[in-house]
């Protein structure tokens, strides 16, 4: 899809198919009464015969419209004016994507974009009409072998901003939200992907050839490597796996060789089976997203390069498969992380967090700014913020307000739950110095507090992407989150945004 930015008035424009907004009850926004005006009062006429009344989400296309050279208009309902908050316009731009599948029309200049309605700004309105509408755009069909033969016409989007002068701030963030939604759509593809074609050898190769495509700098250590280095930890996960292990490490150098990089390090467990404590059979194909922590860092390293942002980051994935079998780790059995402590491993199916906390250790050696490492930890993250907030945790509030303002920004959002010392007894283990599980109640928390205890050395966040990486049931498939969230706080920190 090929995106731009037109100025000017919009009726006045060529365009397959114009697209303006009505709102509820019967009442035009100021693109659709330009245009009233233009054609001698035809969109008042049809809000009169009750032909169109604005509610969210209603389309009325009207061909041949006089005193525009547009061969379409598209008449979209935008709900009422006063509730026409970020919710509402993404929706909206998402409800253009689909009713334009249903047209012939090539190209669309749509004027949602040139509406002041709502708090943000023209940048924010640009940047998320793009991330919509190409997120809109997505099909996970890569595995298929006849692809859907109805491809819609649409292969360019215009949107409209109206004071000339501002267009060069809407370039700019339009190539911003082109960027984040490709690297979304990484992110979606690779998670999407069963775990008989992502190996932690594949995601390996993805990140190597993202790094030569992007000149990133790109390691991919095996497991001898990270024996050497004292990966007991994550090591113990991958023993029951056919698959040889994957340590990937990233290094986008925008900023100064002096300035501190930030740190991003995913959870790649390409298939989680629960191990020996295996998980009961049903949707255990949705285990194939547990991945998606190491695939939100390649899209965000993406996004990052394609951007061009002036800052350094480093993305760290440690990538296994989490099987049962004759050399798997046992309940009871007790490792050594990198950091020296020692872990009993009350549960196999708490492989996450014995994967992270050695990435988190081999962290350090970056002297970094801060760390944020990305994971579908638990499930009682899904019970406590169901699909809609990412949970975070951290061991530094402004960090945590940084992230939280990033998922505001992006509309990706992440909820705050506490990292209080209270929670960390849960933990205590009669055999080892700590154990990897902390019972049933505050799940997303216990974890957290036993990722805490390898981040001593610098401000850390955690995001528990279990309820947001990927939808269920009929829409299956990923989301792209948090890439949104994390490249808004990188683009923040940039002062970009
Ligand atoms: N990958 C899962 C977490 C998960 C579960 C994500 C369901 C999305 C949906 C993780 O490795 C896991 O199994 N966690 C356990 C931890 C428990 C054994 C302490 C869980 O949440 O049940
Ligand atoms: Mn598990
Ligand atoms: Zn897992």
């Amino acid at each position: 899809m090929q995106f731009s930015i037109k100025t000017g008035a919009p009726e006045k424009q060529r365009s397959a198919c114009l697209v303006v907004g009505v709102f509820e009850p019967r009442t035009l926004s100021a693109p659709a009464a330009a245009l009233d005006g233009a054609a001698g009062g035809l969109l008042t006429r049809i809000l009169e015969r009750g032909d169109m009344d604005g509610r969210a989400g209603s389309t009325l296309l009207l061909l041949d419209v006089p005193g525009t050279p547009a061969e379409r208009v598209l008449l979209l309902g935008l709900g009422k004016e006063a509730e026409f908050g970020d919710k509402a316009y993404r929706e909206a731009v998402a409800n253009v994507m689909r009713a334009m599948r249903d047209t012939g029309a090539a190209d669309a200049l749509v004027t949602l974009t040139a509406l002041s309605a709502g708090k943000r700004d023209l940048r924010w309105r640009v940047r998320q009409a793009a991330m919509v509408a190409q997120d809109a755009l997505f099909r996970a069909d890569q595995l298929k072998s006849k692809k859907d033969e109805r491809q819609p016409a649409l292969a360019s989007i215009a949107f409209a901003v109206d004071v000339a002068g501002d267009a060069p701030a809407a370039e700019d963030a339009l190539a911003q939200g082109q960027a984040i939604a490709s690297g979304m759509a990484l992110t979606k593809e690779l998670a999407n992907l069963p775990a008989n074609i992502c190996t932690p050898t594949y995601l390996g190769e993805q990140a190597l050839q993202l790094a030569r495509a992007h000149k990133l700098k790109c390691e991919v250590l095996d497991r001898e490597a990270m024996e050497k280095l004292g990966m007991g930890s994550l090591l113990s996960v991958a023993r029951g796996s056919h698959q040889p292990p994957r340590f990937i490490v990233l290094q986008y150098k925008g900023g100064k060789a002096k300035d501190k990089p930030v740190v991003l390090v995913g959870k790649g467990i390409t298939f989680d089976t629960g191990g020996i404590s295996i998980k009961p059979a049903a949707e255990m194909d949705e285990m194939k997203y547990d991945m998606s922590g190491a695939a939100s860092v390649l899209g965000t390293f993406k996004a990052c390069a394609l951007m061009g942002l002036p800052l350094n980051v480093v993305g760290i994935s440690p990538t296994t498969e989490n099987m049962p079998d004759g050399s798997a780790s046992r309940p009871g059995d007790i490792v050594t992380s990198m950091s020296g402590q020692t872990i009993e491993i009350l549960n196999t199916d708490a492989e996450g967090r014995l994967i992270l906390c050695d990435a988190l250790t081999y962290a350090e050696r970056f002297n970094p700014d801060c760390v944020v490492d990305i994971a579908t930890l638990t499930g009682a993250c899904v019970i406590a913020l169901g699909h809609v907030a990412t949970g975070l945790l951290a061991n530094d509030d402004a960090l945590a307000e940084e992230l939280a303002a990033g998922g505001q920004q992006a509309w990706d959002r992440a909820w705050r739950m506490p990292l209080w010392d209270d929670y960390q007894e849960q933990l205590k283990s009669n055999f080892a110095d700590m154990a990897n599980i902390g019972g049933r109640p505050a799940g997303t928390v216990t974890a957290a507090c036993f990722l805490s205890r390898f981040t001593g050395k610098y401000r850390w966040a955690h995001l528990d992407i279990a309820g947001t990486a990927w939808r269920s049931g009929k829409e299956k498939g990923a989301t792209g989150r948090p890439v949104p969230l994390l490249t808004h706080f990188l683009l923040g920190r940039a002062k970009r945004l």
